[in-house]
């Protein structure tokens, strides 16, 4: 029976960079998930008796939410609801559904590598046909739908058993309950040589795999340990926990210390791998090399004809703005088109769409291509291990040869979290003031060349989307980069972005952060980050 309720608005249903994320006891408000469902629906047209694919990540709240979305897509008419067992899907592989069984779009609940838990983070995010996270005139038309929401439709019915494969039907519309790895353990088969991992895995190069006690468990489990072989034990924390075992499920330096350590140790492991809550950004570590997510993005696009899916070559390459400029010298030499688009995987699906990129990534540890339209965690390690299967060099050693070829361009992100909102925004407006007046001024031995606010014209689209942060740009090319998170949940993150590009192989051997104090100093030195914010040091170095 289909129950239509009297709702109220919730003025802050705004989704960000990636969807609606709140604290679980704001979602847990009266009608919350729900009016935000039914807004959803409401802005989009067409799914009549169409498919709708349900998954999330496992982490606390997932279960409750998981029931109302299925309830609500069978009362708003959807005609199939494909649902993970046990309610999970990791973000790529509900991609991965949505595009294989031509899914009218997917619901995925996720708050990504934020923490988990009764008081932690909890997020809603749609997906579009193609896979992809909706675009933004549709975050809006959901946005603008919740602010006048009066009534959303629900079946009455008991809770569905999701932890049996199979299909049930609820007033009309067919359930069914998919195993949440399958399908993209076999993508993944078709597009790497896993006979030749396997075999690198058989004669000792030892992998390790930290899946946080998050979504990725599983899938790793299926993939690193029985299909490539890797010994029991190559995988660490692969049940995914409600609270990820109390820790931040953020595959860095910081939150995946213990890795690093590991990988840095003597006795070192060959190849450390780690990914976060719902299993689409990657740490990628050598023995004794932390590997940048946007080297990393380089050299995988410098090397992937050497998997058996991308032989062809790469149509071209896209990469967030923030996200350092390795990328584009491997474009250049290999003749494609580089395309840099604002923070949020969102901009890229139209490049993939149209043929014009194939792999795309960002500086937060996010690397995907055109086989699904989502950021790709274990898809980076796997390209990774074929990389180093085919090549059969160290990855230090693959690394310092990229460098010697490219150049280095030494970067860190520095994270200010849960700034004050009024601080944090009074600096990015005293920022965008000053614009006009820093080109020609020197700090040091840095000259200011150019100074915007980054505006970014989708060539498929036509669509603008403007304010997506400070660009501050020296002659030789270095740069800062001011931005403000669109995934925090309390308080404002100021995220800085500093990079330095050093041609010369002789001087490749620094430590980051020495290698870009004299930028780090100007970034503060013209934002004011100390005095407007009152901290003395960034919360989280990467
Ligand atoms: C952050 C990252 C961004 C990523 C997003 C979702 O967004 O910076 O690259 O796409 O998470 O994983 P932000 O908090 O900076 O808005
Ligand atoms: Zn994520």
């Amino acid at each position: 029976m289909i129950r239509t309720v009297t709702t109220t608005p919730y003025g802050d249903q705004k989704p960000g960079t990636s969807g609606l994320r709140k604290k679980v006891p704001v979602f847990q408000q009266k009608n919350y998930a729900e009016n935000f469902i039914q807004s959803i629906f409401d802005a989009l047209e067409g799914f009549a008796g169409q498919t709708l694919v349900i998954g999330g990540d496992g982490r606390f709240y997932n279960r409750e939410v998981i029931q109302i979305a299925i309830k609500m897509a069978a009362a708003n008419g959807f005609g199939r609801v494909l649902v993970g067992r046990g309610g999970i899907l990791s973000t790529p592989a509900a991609s991965n559904v949505i595009r294989k069984y031509e899914a009218f779009g997917g619901i995925v609940l996720s708050a990504s590598h934020n923490p988990g838990g009764p008081t932690e983070d909890f997020g809603i995010k749609y997906n579009i046909g193609n896979g992809g996270p909706a675009p933004e005139k549709v975050t809006d038309a959901i946005y603008a739908r919740s602010q006048v929401i009066d009534t959303y439709k629900i079946s009455d019915v008991a809770d569905v058993n999701l932890d049996a494969e199979g299909t049930q039907d609820i007033d009309g519309m067919t359930v069914t309950v998919i195993d949440p790895v399958s399908d993209y353990a076999t993508l993944m088969e078709s597009l790497f040589d896993f006979d030749a991992i396997r075999k690198l895995i058989a004669g000792g190069f030892r992998v390790v795999f930290d899946a946080m006690s998050a979504v990725t468990g599983p899938y790793a489990k299926e993939i690193i340990e029985k299909r490539l072989g890797a010994p029991k034990g190559s995988v660490m924390n692969f049940i995914p926990l409600p609270d990820f075992g109390g820790h931040h499920p953020d595959p860095n330096l910081v939150h995946a210390r213990a890795l690093y350590e590991t990988m840095m140790a003597p006795d070192a492991p060959d190849f450390g791998a780690a990914s976060d809550g719902d299993g689409d950004r990657n740490l990628v570590i050598g023995r004794g090399i932390f590997i940048t997510p946007s080297d990393s993005l380089a050299m995988l696009a410098a090397n992937a004809h050497l998997a058996p899916g991308y032989a062809k070559g790469l149509a071209g390459i896209a990469r967030s703005m923030p996200t350092s400029g390795a990328a584009d010298r491997v474009a250049e030499k290999l003749g494609i088109g580089l395309y840099e688009t604002p923070t949020g995987w969102k901009f890229f699906g139209n490049l993939l769409d149209e043929g014009m990129a194939t792999i795309c990534g960002e500086e937060s540890a996010g690397t995907g291509s055109n086989h699904v339209r989502e950021k790709d965690g274990l898809w980076a390690v796997l390209l990774w291990l074929n990389i180093l299967a085919v090549r059969k060099e160290s990855a230090l050693d693959i690394a310092a040869k990229h460098w010697a070829t490219y150049g280095r361009n030494y970067y860190s992100r520095h994270d200010y979290e849960e700034v004050d909102s009024d601080a944090a925004n009074g600096l990015v407006a005293a920022l965008r003031d000053q614009l006009s007046t820093l080109p020609g001024k020197s700090f040091g031995a840095l000259k200011v060349a150019t100074a915007d606010d980054f505006s970014y014209h989708d060539p498929v689209d036509h669509s603008v989307s403007k304010n997506q942060g400070i660009r501050i740009l020296f002659e030789g090319g270095s740069r800062v980069v001011f931005r403000l998170s669109g995934t925090g949940t309390s308080g404002a993150t100021l995220r800085v972005y500093i990079e330095r590009f050093e041609p010369d192989p002789t001087r490749h051997d620094i430590d980051t952060q020495e290698a870009l104090a004299d930028l780090i100093l100007v970034a503060d030195e013209i934002a004011g980050i100390k005095t407007r914010t009152g901290r003395t040091e960034p919360s989280v170095i990467t």
